[in-house]
This record gives C-alpha cells, structure tokens and sequence, in this order.
C-alpha cells in the first residue's frame, strides 16, 4: 500500500497518465504506424526488466535496435561459441509486442573480441566473417526486418577503413559480407551504416562511390544508413543532407535514421538549448518524410538516463526526446507534431 501511494506522488506521475491516454495525447507509436514510419529506439536487454522503460518503449515506438548485443563482443566472445542471451532476449521482446528489429551489426572495427586478432590471412578471414554471418543471421531469420551488414567501413578522410578486415581483404570483405547476408536471410534489408555521412562531405561522397558501383557489381545492397549522431547548439545544413538523401535514394537505395542523437553542451540544458534541440529534430524528420524511401527514424536511447552521450562526449549530454525521469522534453513534442501533420 506504501509502495502505491509513493507511486502516486512520484516525480513519474504525470507521465504514467500521459501514456494510458487519459489525457488523450496520443502515442507516438499509433501515429507512426498511420504514417507508415518505423520509429524506434535502441535498447539493452536489461533495461526491458523495467516497468517504466518498457511502457516508454511500447507507448512510443515500433522498431528496435540492439544497442550492443549482437556485436561480436557480445554474441561470438569466443572462437567456438556464442552467447545468445541478450540478443535472443531482446528478440523475443520484440516477437511478443510485434516490434520490427533492425540487427546492428555483422562486421565492425570497434567492440571486437580479442580472438579476432590471431587471424592472420585473407583466407581465414573471409572464413571466419562467412560462419559468423551465416549463423547470426541463419539464427534470426525471418525476424529481423534489416542488417547493418557493414558499420563505419570508411573513416574519417573518405578512405576504407584500415580494420583488421581492411588489412587482411581490402574491400573485398565487404561485398562478401553482403553477399552471405543475402544467403543467410533472403528476406532482411541489408543496409551499410555510417557516422558523419548525413551532408555531403568527402566521407558520405566515399560512401556514395562505393554504393554506386557495388551495385554494379551485383552486391545486394538495399540502403544506407545515416547515424546522425550530432550536436545541438547548431543546426545542421538540412540542405545539404536533403541533396546526399536524395542522391543515395536516386540510386535506388533506401536511407534509415539508424541511430539519432541531438547532444547539447551541458547536462543541465536551459529551455532555449532545449527548444534548439527540438527544431532540430522536427527539421530533421521532416526532411526524412519528403522520401518515401526514408521511412526509419531510430534513436540511439530512449531515455537521457541511458544515453552512451555523456560517457563518451564530457560535459555533453541530454541527447534524446524523454529525459532521465522519463519526462517528455520539447524534442518529444517536435516530433509529436511532425507526426499529427497531414
Ligand atoms: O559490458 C561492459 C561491462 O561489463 C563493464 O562493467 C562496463 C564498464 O565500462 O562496460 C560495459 O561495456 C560497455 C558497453 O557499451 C555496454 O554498456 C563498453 O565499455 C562501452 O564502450 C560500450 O559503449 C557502446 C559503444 O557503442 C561502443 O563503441 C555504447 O553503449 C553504444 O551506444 C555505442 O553504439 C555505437 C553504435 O554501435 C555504432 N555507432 C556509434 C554508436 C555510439 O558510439
């Protein structure tokens, strides 16, 4: 009884009654789903133990992304085994509450296990890559929606990324990444994901060369994914990034929102930060929803209290659209309103 009258008068109150309607403010989910946009959120699958997490989760969103397990950190920590008990959790979550899933991700530079540096030729390189695909997709068929078969391959000055992949394969690695993906899963998106490649720059011009002519080359490739892992004190040139939009979906790709976060220079944001921060994201799916083939819109986090910003990024923080308390913040209403628009 103590417990439901400290629930009562709890800071979380006024959003417990937010989500059950009784105000009727709509879910952000019900007009997504009128819309035909995936919005989403990535998740860690402790985090689906919690009441408050998971109501946030399924009130708002209908698609998720695995924050970190299905990288090969997590999922393949050694040679001869898996560990499937995150990744599968966070699956069947999904499964039950009729959620897409997007994989994130199959071949990375970053969260390796350290066993992958005892490789030493192309030959078992291309082996290991193969099997490992083969058995995270094989094992997910038919229920993840798309992959990020490839993550951050290009680096910072436009050139392929100097991975361990890189050094062994050259590029090799990455049509066949793609190629066993499609073999593995017929049925799921395959999508190359990057940071920093949302304008046009001499990154997202390297990335655009080689979409252009792995297509050529038959590589089964169906889009690009944009991370858009940005700052919030400016607002970003929407032009540009409507033109590299517009050329990679020209090609005949899609482009998925993968993981947006709008960072803001202190942890304590003031109310004009804030409303920066919401133009920005309502700018930013506005420009999304002029293509019909941009129709995936994830955050990297659903709550502030989560956000890998302020860990990475000192003195940064207040990311994303519900703050630490779970607390709809002006970006809520952003994108709230982009959604209610005919
Ligand atoms: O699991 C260990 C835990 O056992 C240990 O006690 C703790 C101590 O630091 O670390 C835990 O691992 C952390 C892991 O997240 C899980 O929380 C790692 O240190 C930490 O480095 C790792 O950070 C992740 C980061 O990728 C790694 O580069 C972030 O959560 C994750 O949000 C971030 O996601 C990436 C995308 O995959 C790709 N694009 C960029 C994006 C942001 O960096």
């Amino acid at each position: 009884m103590k417990r439901f009258f400290r629930l009562i008068f709890s800071a979380s109150m006024p959003l417990i009654v937010f989500l059950m309607g009784s105000n009727n403010i709509p879910s952000l989910r019900e007009l997504a789903d009128k819309k035909g946009l995936l919005l989403g959120t990535c998740v860690m699958p402790n985090y689906l133990d919690e009441d408050m997490y998971v109501k946030t989760l399924l009130a708002n969103f209908n698609i998720i992304t695995p924050e970190n397990h299905m990288k090969w950190g997590l999922i393949h920590p050694e040679r001869n085994k898996y560990n499937w008990d995150g990744a599968d959790k966070i699956v069947n979550f999904a499964e039950k509450n009729n959620l897409k899933v997007r994989g994130h991700t199959l071949v990375w530079h970053n969260q390796n296990p350290n066993w992958i540096n005892e490789i030493k030729t192309k030959e078992e390189a291309l082996n290991v890559l193969k099997e490992h695909i083969y058995t995270v997709v094989g094992r997910y068929k038919g229920k993840i929606y798309a992959w990020d078969v490839v993550n951050e391959v290009i680096d910072d000055y436009g050139n392929f990324r100097n991975s361990i992949w890189y050094q062994l394969c050259k590029e090799e690695y990455i049509d066949k990444a793609f190629q066993w993906a499609r073999e593995a899963d017929p049925n799921a998106k395959l999508f190359i994901n990057d940071y920093n490649i949302e304008p046009i720059n001499r990154k997202s011009d390297a990335l655009y060369n080689y979409c252009k002519d792995a297509i050529k080359r038959g590589v089964p490739i169906d889009g690009v994914g944009f991370q858009f892992h940005i700052q919030g004190d400016i607002e970003p040139n929407y032009e540009s990034i409507r033109k590299n939009m517009k050329r990679f979906i020209e090609l005949g790709l899609e482009v998925h929102i993968t993981e947006i976060d709008v960072r803001l220079p202190s942890l304590k944001p003031s109310k004009e930060q804030l409303e920066l921060q919401g133009k920005i994201y309502r700018r930013l799916l506005e420009l999304a929803l002029e293509f019909d083939k941009a129709r995936v819109f994830i955050f990297w986090g659903l709550t502030d209290r989560y956000s890998w910003v302020p860990h990475f990024f000192k003195g940064w923080g207040s990311a994303l659209i519900f703050d630490e308390n779970y607390q709809p913040k002006p970006a809520f209403y952003s994108i709230l309103e982009v959604l209610q628009e005919k």
